[in-house]
């Protein structure tokens, strides 16, 4: 049996279209109720949907052998698991955006605000920048705007809520998509079944590019 995380939501009901286009399917999934785990004996595959950024800590402990997580999970949690498959949806970006008078004095530290910390840190460690993060958990986009932070690095995906909020991109951290992953173990003991999974959804993927 394989164990698969989805990630709850709009993207998570992507996926498992994806998934049951590959062979991997489970009708019930699509009866709409509050269960959480969904089996198919005679395809092997059993789902549950998860919070989406937690799909990564169920794969890396093994409770599910794989998942799909986007790439700013990954990049802000580095988990230890498998990076199998760029998914190419749930596509959007990570950036850096500030109300749209905002300069940047190299002199003083950038205050940011983000989700994302370990993200931020990595972007402007690499640009030799000092700054103070931050760290809040939703609605980022306040934080410019009463003064609390002078940018925000956080998620754009149709760039409503910047424009609605008068804040404007400065620069692109790194572009986010969905990735497939598993746990290393499953890996090694269950390859027949994820390289066939790996193979069928990568045909999928790049017939759809
Ligand atoms: C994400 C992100 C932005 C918004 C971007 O927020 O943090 O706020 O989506 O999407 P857009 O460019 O299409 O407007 P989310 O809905 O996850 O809420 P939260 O960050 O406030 O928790």
């Amino acid at each position: 049996m394989l164990n698969i995380a989805l990630p709850k939501g709009r993207l998570g009901e992507k996926v498992y279209a994806m998934f049951e286009e590959a062979g991997f399917p489970c009708p019930s999934i699509r009866e709409n109720n509050r269960k959480l785990i969904f089996e198919n004996e005679e395809c092997g595959v059993r789902y549950f949907w998860v919070k989406p950024s937690d799909v990564a800590i169920y794969v890396e402990r093994g409770a599910a052998d794989v998942g799909v997580a986007g790439k700013d999970i990954l990049l802000e949690y580095e988990p230890d698991v498998y990076e199998l498959l760029d998914l190419g949806i749930g596509k959007c970006r990570m950036a850096v955006a500030a109300k749209k008078d905002f300069r940047d004095d190299a002199g003083q530290t950038l205050r940011v605000a983000t989700k994302f910390s370990r993200i931020a840190e990595n972007y402007y460690l690499s640009r030799g920048r000092d700054i103070d993060i931050i760290h809040l958990n939703g609605s980022i986009e306040i934080a410019p705007i009463l003064g609390l932070s002078d940018v925000i690095v956080d998620i754009v995906e149709t760039g409503t809520t910047l424009k609605e909020n008068d804040l404007v991109v400065y620069d692109t951290v790194v572009p986010i998509s969905a990735r497939l992953i598993a746990n290393k173990a499953s890996y090694k003991f269950k390859s027949d079944a994820i390289d066939r999974l790996v193979a069928e959804i990568g045909k999928s993927t790049e017939e759809k590019q």
